[in-house]
């Protein structure tokens, strides 16, 4: 590991062990849930009284719910990219910590910070960096490396490389020491292997794309049906792909590959590293890390991280069964969102496709629905979805989100984001292949339009560099 990570590592911990009182400031997301999770249990083990506030994001309105007391104010998961804001709420460098894995905006006050972007660590979520100051505090708090690959998980930080790379994934093997993870290495790559039969499982699943089995269950479970494999358990219900046997994974993964194969297709990016919670009930949620990642969102998005936090600190009964609940309508919320991108259709811009879904859809769950129609619609334009945020009529929450592809072609939405949104008054931020702003209402074309020149300035500069 970098020496200057593990000296901040060091001194974010020191700040934390020497205060009286913490005040966590966290995002209502799974990586944010399960950051504040994270630190509110290290944090309490070393007897500091700490308390939690969630943030549906860093802007001004938000910052009334920030205390004015004499505590450390824990700002994780967010903060990097708003340092401005707390500079003007009076916040002094003193009081402040932040611990993030977003794109930095210094201001004047050097707020202290630990920031994997800083050290080159790109693949790493909010809950990685949290975890890493937990363990420095406490070097056997290793029970809460499982969170902090659920927050990874859930921030997308294993979709590209088909698994967690670096120092996310020396995280992974402090949870299969501690006996809470089990890896899966070269496992099906596909959402779902422990809640959904494994033809739902694979016909939800269009990454790869798998000719006569993607976006098609019924399609899908004709496919298996052909390979002989027992696909129900004796009392009728149908398995799910964690608990195949081995050798019907092999055998489904072989006639995968065939398939692929013959329709002129990559493999790579059907297999995976899967994490599997041995300590979580099996056909749950809660069995896999990115289900449970999904788990938490669905308890974030719908205002209620607090229920997501408490599963995070192992209750389940009466926590348990809202989060089901809440799960069950994020699912169809955001099947509906689908469906409604796809059915209504983008505009099409010289660099980029936007739709506005008005005040049809909440603005938490915007951007999640840009990330899956983006591979269903044309993948090589970033995406923009606008929304009207209902309890701030004049104000637009802007979501996009694109891929590798483009990132290596010199797209940068949040340099892209951060720019616009301060010329017609607003702010925005967040990562290069995903970012999110808030921009005045009246002034949203002007924006689209000062979006779509930035990117195509951005890919004729690295277009110059590449010669
Ligand atoms: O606020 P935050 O950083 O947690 O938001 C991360 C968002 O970026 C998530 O919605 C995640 O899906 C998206 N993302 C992505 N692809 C990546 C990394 C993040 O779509 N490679
Ligand atoms: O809200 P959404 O999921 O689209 O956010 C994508 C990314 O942009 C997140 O990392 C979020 O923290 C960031 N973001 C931001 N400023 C905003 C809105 C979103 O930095 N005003």
């Amino acid at each position: 590991m970098e020496m200057p990570f593990k000296r901040d590592l060091r001194r974010a911990a020191d700040r934390i062990s020497e205060a009286d009182r913490v005040t966590i400031i966290s995002h209502i997301d799974a990586d944010g849930i399960s950051t504040e999770a994270i630190l509110a249990q290290a944090i309490a083990r070393e007897g500091i009284p700490v308390s939690s506030v969630f943030l549906r994001q860093l802007e001004p309105m938000a910052m009334r719910n920030v205390p004015r007391d004499d505590s450390l104010k824990l700002f994780a998961d967010l903060g990097a990219g708003q340092q401005g804001l707390l500079e003007e709420h009076g916040l002094s460098a003193e009081e402040v910590l932040i611990l993030d894995h977003h794109v930095s905006q210094p201001c004047g006050t050097a707020y202290p910070q630990v920031n994997c972007l800083d050290w080159g660590v790109t693949r790493m979520s909010a809950a990685g960096v949290a975890y890493m100051v937990a363990k420095t505090i406490d070097p056997d708090s290793i029970d809460l490396a499982k969170l902090a690959v659920v927050g990874n998980v859930g921030d997308m930080m294993a979709r590209e490389t088909c698994g967690l790379v670096g120092l996310a994934r020396e995280i992974v093997q402090d949870g299969v020491d501690y006996g809470n993870i089990i890896v899966r290495e070269r496992d099906l790559f596909c959402y779902g292997i422990s809640t959904r039969p494994v033809h739902v499982c694979l016909g939800y699943n269009d990454d790869p794309y798998i000719d006569g089995v993607s976006n098609n269950p019924n399609a899908a479970l004709r496919f298996l049906e052909k390979l002989n494999i027992e696909l129900k358990n004796r009392q009728g219900g149908w398995l799910v792909w964690e608990e195949l046997p081995f050798d019907d994974r092999r055998t489904i993964i072989s006639a995968l590959v065939q398939q692929l194969i013959a329709h002129g297709r990559e493999c790579d990016r059907l297999l995976g590293e899967t994490y599997i919670f041995p300590d979580e009930q099996e056909r749950t949620p809660l069995r896999n890390a990115s289900e449970y990642a999904t788990l938490l969102n669905a308890c974030g998005r719908w205002a209620n991280p607090k229920v997501g936090g408490r599963i995070c600190r192992g209750e389940r009964g009466v926590a348990y069964r809202e989060a089901e609940y809440m799960l069950a309508n994020h699912r169809s919320v955001i099947r509906d969102l689908l469906n409604y991108i796809l059915d209504t259709g983008v505009t099409e811009l010289s660099h980029l496709q936007y739709i506005h879904t008005g005040d049809h859809f909440p603005d938490t769950i915007v951007g999640i629905g840009a990330g899956m129609a983006l591979s269903k619609l044309d993948w090589r334009k970033p995406i923009m979805v606008l929304s009207a945020l209902v309890d701030e009529p004049d104000v637009t929450k802007v979501s996009m989100r694109t891929n590798q592809w483009a990132l290596a072609r010199g797209v940068d939405l949040q340099e892209a984001l951060a720019q616009a949104s301060e010329r017609v008054g607003g702010a925005g931020g967040g990562h290069r292949i995903a970012a999110g702003a808030f921009i005045p209402r009246d002034r949203e074309e002007e924006f689209i339009d000062s979006v779509n020149r930035i990117l195509r300035r951005q890919s004729a500069t690295a277009g110059k560099n590449d010669r």
